[in-house]
């Protein structure tokens, strides 16, 4: 099997017993690389006045390498907190009027890019292969191949990808998501994601073969698939099953005093819908007071991109409905809304998620959402709890067992927490047994193999064979 490089701005370097690194990504990338020999490369998380001067650290670790460099702050300005997380991360999460595009930022996103490419360079085998991830890194395979890299290189985008009329709102698309054609592999979260990406591609004159499944552009072929993302879910039903019995497991149980837990946990950011959830709640309280006093809902929001001013909105947007809603429904012993803003480890989180009635999970938009998939394979199989989960999640599109809401309406909020707290048990147990079972069949090993099985078929080259096949399938409607 040759080594797997992987490379993103984050590299969560494994360390079970710490407090995880917020965001799917780092979970998805960790378990891919499990039983591989393997290299991950990317952001130390420092800024440092040398930046990507400074030589690489090198961790090695559970016979992993992890390679790193810092940014310098006006790298970490202008690619991180400028164009990546400004531009790239409101767009792609439909929210142009969020958008703040500068030339310089969009200079220094590339700038980083090339830095990427510069450093990483040095530890590539002509062997390896090479998987890219998210939003951060969409040219790297340019600057790669630019520095006479011919190695397999895949890239998969967490998050989503909306129709070409929004992607087109991004200035100068072509040098950045234009530059996704120089993969071999392109991997969305979903098919609706990766049929967008399809028809942005076409209107930049890219020509599919008959099942969609690749594209000819510039005289380069690309695959594009999805591979939605999955958990280790034997795994983390197993933690949860021991979590539940923790100090830490029993010291929030006692605080509960019997009331029900209804639990959200999202990484503050407006693309999780945690306002519109509060406002959900508030209309629950509202309309069905008969569950005020008996339910606690605890919202787990760890901070990140603090410097970005429009999340530092978010913040206070929470926080002040959070302390209006406290303040019209509590009561001396009674506080409906429990917030914090800590990271915990995934243990702690499983207990957390095994101990809720209810999972709250609406974001606005989302690539997949982990946090649904952890919540289904945390239950209890004999007494689960109930997924509420927002249409506009990629993870709505496997979890057919969950109540789904349209996250723009309070009153659909409000109705799917009544029904999940009232839904008789042999409904929960059947919706909470299709689902775990999905889940179990399609984890994230099995997600790692299919990407890299697809990123190796992409280099064979296609006979004639192939041609058949393939029309064959679109005969037969594959
Ligand atoms: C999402 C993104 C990841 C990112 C994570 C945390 O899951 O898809 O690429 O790492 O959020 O965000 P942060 O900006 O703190 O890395």
């Amino acid at each position: 099997m040759p080594r797997l490089v992987v490379v993103s701005n984050r590299v969560a370097i494994p360390d079970p017993e710490g407090p995880r690194q917020a965001g799917g990504l780092a979970v998805a990338v960790n378990a891919a690389l499990k039983h591989r020999e393997g290299l991950w490369f990317g952001w130390s998380g420092e800024i440092s006045d040398e930046g990507a001067n400074n030589r690489p650290k090198i961790i090695e670790r559970r016979q992993r390498s992890f390679v790193t460099i810092d940014l310098s702050p006006t790298d970490h300005q202008e690619y991180y907190n400028g164009f990546a997380n400004r531009v790239l991360w409101p767009i792609l999460h439909y929210r142009v009027d969020l958008a703040e595009f500068t030339a310089v930022d969009l200079g220094g996103y590339l700038r980083v890019n090339g830095r990427f490419a510069d450093a990483l360079s040095g530890f590539i085998r002509p062997d390896d292969w090479i998987w890219v991830h998210d939003y951060h890194l969409l040219p790297l395979a340019r600057e790669l191949r630019a520095r006479g890299h011919d190695n397999p290189i895949g890239f998969f985008l967490h998050i989503p990808c909306p129709p070409p009329d929004i992607l087109m709102a991004l200035p100068q698309h072509a040098e950045t998501l234009g530059t996704l054609g120089h993969y071999d592999l392109v991997g969305a979260q979903t098919e609706h994601d990766a049929e967008n990406l399809r028809h942005y591609f076409e209107r930049q004159g890219a020509s599919f073969n008959r099942n969609r499944t690749s594209f000819d552009i510039d005289g380069r072929r690309v695959q594009l698939r999805a591979f939605p993302v999955a958990i280790a879910t034997r795994v983390y039903a197993r933690t949860a099953r021991s979590a539940i019995r923790s100090d830490f497991a029993n010291e929030v149980r006692d605080s509960l005093a019997g009331r029900r837990l209804i639990l959200g946990v999202d990484r503050l950011d407006y693309s999780k819908g945690i306002t519109h959830r509060i406002q959900g709640f508030s209309q629950f309280l509202e309309v069905y007071p008969e569950w005020r006093q008996h339910v606690t809902f605890l919202q787990v929001t760890p901070k990140s991109r603090i410097e970005v001013p429009e999340y530092a909105d978010i913040n206070h947007t929470v926080n002040t409905l959070i302390g209006e809603v406290n303040g019209r429904f509590g009561v001396p012993a009674w506080t409906p809304i429990r917030y914090v803003n800590r990271a915990y480890s995934r243990a702690s989180l499983a207990a957390l998620y095994r101990m809720a009635a209810v999972g709250l999970v609406t974001p606005l938009r989302d690539g997949m959402n982990l946090v649904a998939k952890e919540y289904v394979a945390a239950q209890n199989p004999e007494n689960p709890g109930v997924l509420v989960l927002s249409q506009f999640a990629g993870a709505a599109e496997e979890l057919d067992g969950a109540l789904l809401v349209n996250p723009h309406e309070p009153e659909a909020i409000a109705a799917a927490i009544d029904g999940a707290l009232k839904m008789p048990l042999a409904e929960r147990q059947a919706r909470h047994r299709r689902m775990y079972r999905h889940l179990a069949a399609n984890d994230i090993d099995r997600w790692a193999e299919r990407f890299l099985a697809a990123l190796a078929e992409s280099r064979q080259p296609v006979t004639l064979f192939d041609n058949l096949r393939q029309l064959f399938q679109v005969r037969v409607g594959k």
